[in-house]
């Protein structure tokens, strides 16, 4: 399977960024991890902090073929229409990630508004957030 991880504003920096929250684990060390975890399986990685970048990356994952797309759009969940369109005008099933879980922290993260778009949605288990959702697709 080919898999495209698009991760979104703010998580280039996970292992640096607020910790306690998110970790000490950098997501370039995690990703090796889960190629390694997962060798049968192309696993692409995408980060930007531009909500315009993240939705062109969606369409050209379309035209090559991609069988599946992992979002962690970061604050742009809580917000941005224009991602959530893109999620429904692409062929790619989306599964969407986040490492901490927004249910437990502030209101405005309990809003999600490209979620019901996706296929599910995976929240609160740190790093491991990501395994779980190459799993949904692979198995
Ligand atoms: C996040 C949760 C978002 O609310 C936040 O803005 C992020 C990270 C997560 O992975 O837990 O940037 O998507």
């Amino acid at each position: 399977m080919k898999l495209l991880i698009i991760n979104g504003p703010n998580l280039g920096n996970i292992g640096r960024r607020e910790p306690e929250i998110y970790g000490h684990e950098d997501f370039e060390s995690y990703l090796e991890s889960l190629k390694k975890e997962f060798p049968k399986h192309e696993i692409h990685y995408f980060q930007s902090h531009h909500e315009g970048e993240i939705v062109e990356k969606m369409h050209s994952a379309d035209a090559e073929n991609y069988n599946g797309i992992i979002l962690n759009a970061g604050a742009y969940s809580h917000s941005s229409y224009a991602i959530r369109d893109a999620v429904a005008a692409i062929e790619i099933p989306v599964v969407m990630v986040h490492v901490s879980n927004v249910y437990a922290r502030e209101n405005f993260r309990h809003e999600n508004v490209i979620a019901a778009k996706c296929k599910g949605v995976i929240t609160g288990f740190g790093l491991k957030s990501y395994e779980l959702a190459v799993r949904s697709f692979a198995g």
